[in-house]
């Protein structure tokens, strides 16, 4: 008996295999040049539809591949069962994708298929071949009733949403490790419809931004630097708080990857950014500030007055506020008072911790919440943890619905 795992239907996707004549098989090596030759993944997946063709020409690769085997090989003793170990991302499957997978019996053998106490359906039998009284399988496309439904089930509920062109996509994308794709996955169109919100902190080992004296240039190393970049070209609109822009004054660009420049939005209720603050500056980005204060703006800057309750803005407020502009892919980059509010008010979908090989000591740490008495009240979030090259990122998934968007791609 073999247990055979067949991994080219998982993420990415891209470059995908074709079958080859048995006979030309050899070691394998022949695959090497589909590899070099095919499509790297940054040119797809900035496009659901062909993310989704390609998941759909992988099942049709890796069914093929089977049936083949099982035609040129089988016999009446051959027991090929097939078994589907989980639904693919909610980009494909849809967010209320089922947990249900799809086994399919390729068995010729008549103790197998008429065995009752299997309770084999009509859908997980296999289509015989009349003719030859063998069984086969066709590819997705082919397949009629129930056995093509459950193969279809994933890409039926799937739902889209208005996307930026294409190219404003890939650009970001373009030389990335494939093994990085679920990191930025959520970010890519049609994941889900409304808004996605995420925090991203960059953070030494033991979790400050900054030394207590307030230097917190270099924290973060080449890698996350990058990360930071890619996710801003990802994103709609990037946040941060009236604090970093006194403190970092940062210009919130794109400058280490390509890809277009994220909205800028401000959170500054008592008017204290001068400006004169790169945050402001005229560069053709749409530039918003939430203030209550009578502060006059530069010219062009969207000035969004808001009241403060206790001295806090709910932070959803601005996420509906955004979402009226179509800005629904939010990064809070901080600083901690900022993204603070968000995880605690249940506002962000995801927090991004990237993590550099460094020991500061003391100093600020990234995210200001409220004390919790014991370890049992403490967020436990579902995280996966990806590998940048000398720093690390890890991702926590905040709500249900995100929880396998990467981990169980
Ligand atoms: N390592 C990283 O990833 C990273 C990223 C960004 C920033 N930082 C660091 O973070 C530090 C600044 O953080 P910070 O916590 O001092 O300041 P901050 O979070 O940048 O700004 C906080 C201020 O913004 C306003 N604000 C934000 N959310 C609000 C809400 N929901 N309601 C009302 N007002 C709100 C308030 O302004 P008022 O005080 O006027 O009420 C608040 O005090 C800097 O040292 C910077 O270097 C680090």
């Amino acid at each position: 008996m073999a247990e055979i795992a067949l991994i080219s239907s998982h993420l990415p996707w891209a470059p995908l295999p074709r079958l080859v004549p048995w006979h030309d098989l050899g070691d394998g090596t022949i695959f090497n040049a589909q590899v070099e030759s095919g499509e790297h993944p940054a040119a797809v997946w900035p496009d659901i539809a062909a993310v989704r063709a390609n998941y759909l020409t992988s099942i049709e690769y890796v069914l093929g591949a089977l049936s083949s085997y099982v035609e040129r090989f089988g016999d009446d003793r051959l027991v090929m069962i097939v078994v589907g170990d989980h639904p693919p991302i909610p980009m494909i499957a849809g967010s209320e994708r089922p947990r249900t997978v799809p086994v399919r019996n390729l068995s010729a053998a008549p103790a197998v298929l008429n065995a009752t106490d299997w309770n084999w359906t009509d859908g997980m039998r296999p289509i015989r071949m009349l003719q030859s009284g063998r069984c086969r399988i066709l590819p997705p496309s082919r397949l009629p009733g129930p056995n093509k439904s459950l193969i279809m089930a994933g890409l039926a509920d799937a739902h889209t949403m208005p996307v930026k062109p294409r190219g404003d996509f890939a650009a970001p994308l373009q030389g990335l490790a494939p093994h990085l794709l679920p990191l930025y996955a959520p970010l890519l169109p049609a994941v889900r419809g409304g808004s996605f919100v995420f925090g991203q902190v960059g953070q030494s080992l033991d979790g400050r931004i900054a030394t207590r004296s307030g230097d917190a240039k270099g924290v973060s190393g080449a890698a996350g630097i990058q990360h930071l970049h890619r996710l801003r070209a990802l994103s709609d609109a990037v946040i941060v708080g009236v604090g970093t822009v006194l403190h970092d004054d940062p210009r919130l660009t794109v400058r280490e990857c390509d890809g277009a420049d994220p909205v800028r939005v401000l959170i500054d209720p008592n008017g204290r950014a001068p400006n004169t603050a790169r945050v402001f500056a005229a560069d053709g980005v749409r530039r918003i500030v939430f203030q209550r204060a009578d502060v006059k703006r530069p010219a062009g800057v969207d000035v969004i007055r808001l009241d403060v309750q206790d001295g806090r803005i709910d932070p959803q407020v601005f996420i509906t506020h955004l979402a009226a502009y179509g800005l629904d892919r939010i990064m809070v980059e901080g600083g901690a008072r900022t993204l603070g509010p968000f995880l605690s008010a249940g506002a962000l979908n995801r927090l991004l911790v990237t993590v550099s090989p460094l020991i500061i000591g003391d100093g600020p740490s990234g995210l200001s919440l409220p004390e919790v008495p014991n370890l049992c009240d403490c967020l436990r979030p579902d995280a996966t943890f990806f590998d940048l090259g000398g720093e690390m990122v890890v991702d926590c998934a905040l709500r249900d619905q995100d929880i396998g968007i990467a981990n169980r791609s």
